[in-house]
């Protein structure tokens, strides 16, 4: 079987591309090759991450659509990663990779998601509302803001002392976690399996934080049943 092509779009540091990349060399991913990288920013780092893996960059313009039309059609690409990709797609675009592009969201969707969340706000956002939870999304692109079948979600604990900063250091770390387990089953045609059951993934070191929330809210709803 031949190699699934990807191409990356960005807007900045890439750590999430990163991510990818290191995934692809060390055998976590099969079968899948990063063919392309795209930044609507000049500046992006990523774009450099990229050049150190040898991997073709393009800058362009986010309302370029037919220059990004013909760079997915010149390296023949099978689906499209949008991680840390600050611009909507057009939807000629969506309409053609349908089912064939995934975002990463450094939220729980559907909380804070949609319009104007995005970047550090997300954080701010979840912090005002005092959730004990926030984490990342990775789902599937339509038409909408951050509306799409969800794949997978990550999970991290809001800490008592926590800055907007710290949490999405925390959040980034599992971004990099469920953004390679859905590249992973995108490579494998797997994604109809995962929107269908969307996966929860918790890190070793946060999993008896989340439990225990887990048990309070159970134990929460059979009270609430009782009453
Ligand atoms: C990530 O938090 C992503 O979820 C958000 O932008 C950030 C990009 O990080 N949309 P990087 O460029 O992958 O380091």
């Amino acid at each position: 079987m031949s190699s699934y092509k990807l191409a990356v779009l960005i807007s900045g540091s890439g750590s999430n591309l990163q991510a990818v990349l290191d995934a692809i060399n060390d055998g976590r991913i099969n079968k899948a090759e990063v063919a392309l990288v795209v930044s609507n920013r000049a500046g992006a780092y990523g774009l450099e991450r990229a050049k150190k893996h040898d991997i073709p960059t393009m800058v362009i313009d986010k309302s370029n659509t037919s220059e990004l039309l013909s760079a997915l059609n010149a390296y023949e690409i099978d689906g499209i990663v949008l991680a840390g990709y600050l611009s909507i797609l057009p939807p000629e675009i969506i309409n053609i990779y349908s089912g064939k592009i995934i975002n990463i969201h450094p939220a729980l969707l559907p909380m804070f998601g949609g319009k104007g969340f995005y970047g550090i706000r997300v954080h701010q956002a979840v912090l005002a509302s005092g959730v004990p939870f926030s984490g990342a999304t990775v789902h599937l692109v339509d038409c909408g803001i951050d509306t799409g079948a969800v794949l997978v979600r990550g999970v991290v604990p809001v800490l008592p002392d926590d800055t907007a900063e710290d949490l999405q250091k925390r959040v980034l770390m599992v971004e990099h976690d469920i953004l390679v387990m859905a590249v992973k089953a995108m490579a494998q045609s797997r994604i109809e399996e995962m929107t269908a059951r969307p996966a929860i993934f918790v890190d070793e070191k946060d999993k008896a934080g989340v439990l225990e929330f887990a048990k309070g809210l159970k134990e929460l709803g059979e009270a609430l049943k009782g009453s």
